[in-house]
């Protein structure tokens, strides 16, 4: 597997909350080649997020074995860790991650200071080019719209050029027309040969990616190409859950579980 990028090898991410194990990652096996552009979705607490971070090299597993571009990184030190992370991979949060009081073009050129790269300023307007936000190098993240701080971000991303972007629900906080936007970047970015990772939870932007892998219970449960006939099944599939949850909330009380379990039998009167 000359290309393999990604291998994860039995990834296992477990918290131990007093008696209890959380099992946020539970045993994944997975190779992403280089060039890829996949999706992962589920619900929440499935464990998309303690993916990223272990992808990211934010975190290190409690078992199992990634390697990253030929590298074993479940086993390096934190510096090491660190040094991977700048030079291989661009993050994008929900949220954006700016410096709020601090322009733009110095946002973007936060990674090439910790990589000790030269020509700061022109590698961080080239960036700001890529995402089309030259002319706004000079404003704050405040003086800017969503879509524009996401664009920062995304700029910020691959400023090192990094053979990895991944992206933690990036279209979460903007409106469609917008998150439309940031995925044509995701797109220009993969077809430049960037493997893309993307998390989320929306359907309709999961399928524009090539792959889509669901979690559920910290586990990969279905792992699948996406052709024109696999988007409409998955499209078609969501709307029907979506209309499934709607007509539940107009027959039933609003319950506030957020697992697809059923609940547990009531053996007596619940107390108020
Ligand atoms: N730092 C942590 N300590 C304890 N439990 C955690 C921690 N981070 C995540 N979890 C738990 O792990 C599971 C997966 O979480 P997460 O990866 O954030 O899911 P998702 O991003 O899919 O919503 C959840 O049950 C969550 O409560
Ligand atoms: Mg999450």
């Amino acid at each position: 597997m000359a290309n393999a990028l990604i291998q994860l090898h039995g990834l296992t991410k477990h918290y131990q909350m007093g008696s209890t194990i959380v099992r946020a990652l539970d045993g994944v096996d997975l190779t992403i080649n280089q060039g890829e552009f996949v999706s992962i979705t589920g619900q929440s607490g499935s464990g998309k997020s303690t993916m990223m971070h272990l992808l990211g090299c934010l975190d290190r597993p409690t078992a199992g074995q990634y390697i990253l571009d030929g590298q074993v990184v479940s086993s390096m030190l934190d510096s090491q860790l660190a040094a991977v992370r700048n030079q291989k991979i661009g993050f994008v949060f929900q949220t954006f991650n700016l410096i709020q009081r601090t322009p733009a073009i110095d946002n973007v050129s936060v990674p090439l200071f910790y990589g000790r790269r030269g020509n700061t300023r022109e590698r961080a307007m080239r960036a700001l080019e890529r995402v089309s936000l030259d002319k706004r190098a000079t404003h704050k993240p405040s003086e800017l719209s969503g879509g524009e701080r996401q664009r920062v971000a995304i700029a910020r991303a691959i400023v090192n050029e990094p053979k990895i972007i991944l992206a933690d629900e990036p279209t979460g906080n903007l409106d469609t027309r917008t998150g439309t936007q940031i995925m044509k970047i995701f797109h220009e970015l993969n077809a430049s040969g960037v493997t893309v990772i993307l998390v989320t939870h929306e359907m309709d932007v999961a399928v524009q990616a090539k792959r889509v892998i669901r979690m559920r219970d910290g586990k990969i449960v279905e792992d699948k190409p996406v052709d024109e006939s696999v988007r409409k099944e998955l499209l078609g599939a969501h709307a029907n859950v979506e209309a499934a949850i709607a007509a539940a909330q107009k027959t039933a009380p609003a319950t506030t579980s957020q697992s697809d379990k059923p609940p547990p039998p009531i053996a007596r009167p619940v107390e108020a």
